[in-house]
């Protein structure tokens, strides 16, 4: 049997922990060759290693997505090491806990930077990429996954700016979808919903700091009470999605948001 990613080559952003590395793994498992970028160089390299040795093919690269030259560079080591570029996912993303009028011009800037311009970027020199490598035959010019979030579908309160650049991840995707379309590159977004990873110990902190809960782990546990499949989500859940995104058979498909939470929020 063919393998769902049949060798295309994917970028993972953020993929030294967490969601994205629970994405590359899936993904090269999948048949896909693995770029695993992240700010974090070491961990980049630990999950790469991991997929080599389960068999699998990965590289990794030490890249900040808010640096344009880093994107550049991380693009080319893909390009290098696996002689074209067909899907990136721009997963890389910081959340901060902060009360909405507590938000300074310093918390607004540092979570766009990442969370919004570091995607713009990310979009931009990908499509530059797809577009000098052409269409083959079956229409596929390129693919772009975005992590967006729940919070890019839901303003929640102490995360108003996390969730404003969750919104623009979305915004971005459609925009790209309706741009790139001509050139058989295609854009989607996923928006997991709880997800048990370091991220949440960060958000789940902010809360406790800010006085908004009183023990470690009450705010993950609130929003996780009204899951509808009883459960808050682990990283492994985004991988099914993740390789449905990444392979020929969402070849269709544009300008979508995939909300994976488990049943929190309905659009
Ligand atoms: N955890 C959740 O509940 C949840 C829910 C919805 C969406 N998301 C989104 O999923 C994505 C991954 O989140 P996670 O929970 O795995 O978080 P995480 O903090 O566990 O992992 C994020 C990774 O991104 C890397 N990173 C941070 N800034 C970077 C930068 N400037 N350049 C390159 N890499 C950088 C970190 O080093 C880390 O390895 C994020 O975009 C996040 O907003 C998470």
């Amino acid at each position: 049997m063919t393998e769902a990613l049949n060798g295309r080559s994917v970028i993972v952003t953020g993929a030294g922990r967490g969601i994205g590395a629970a994405m590359a793994k899936a993904m090269a498992a999948a048949g896909g060759r693995l770029t695993i970028a992240d700010i974090d160089g070491s961990t980049a390299e630990a999950v790469a290693a991991e997929i080599r040795a389960d068999g699998g093919k990965a590289i990794a690269v030490e890249a900040d997505v808010t640096s344009r030259a880093a994107v550049q560079a991380m693009i080319a080591a893909a390009v290098a090491a696996h002689g074209r570029l067909d899907v990136i996912f721009n997963n890389a993303g910081i959340a901060q806990t902060r009360p909405f009028l507590a938000i300074t011009e310093e918390d607004w800037r540092r979570v766009m930077d990442v969370n919004g311009l570091g995607v713009l970027i990310g979009m931009q020199e990908a499509v530059k990429q797809f577009q000098s490598q052409g269409k083959d035959a079956t229409g596929f010019g390129g693919r772009i996954v975005n992590t967006a979030s729940i919070a890019g579908k839901q303003g929640y309160e102490p995360l108003a700016h996390y969730c404003a650049s969750k919104f623009g991840v979305v915004a971005l995707t459609q925009a790209a979808a309706r741009a790139f379309g001509k050139d058989g590159i295609s854009a989607n977004c996923i928006c997991p919903g709880v997800v048990a990873t370091e991220m949440w110990k960060v958000i789940d902190k902010g809360f406790k700091d800010e006085g908004l809960t009183g023990r470690d782990g009450e705010a993950f546990e609130t929003f996780s009470a009204g899951i509808l499949l009883g459960r808050p989500s682990a990283a492994d859940d985004l991988a099914g999605v993740a390789v449905f995104l990444a392979s020929p058979a969402s070849d269709y498909m544009t300008g979508q948001s995939l909300v994976v939470d488990g049943g929190m929020v309905f659009v």
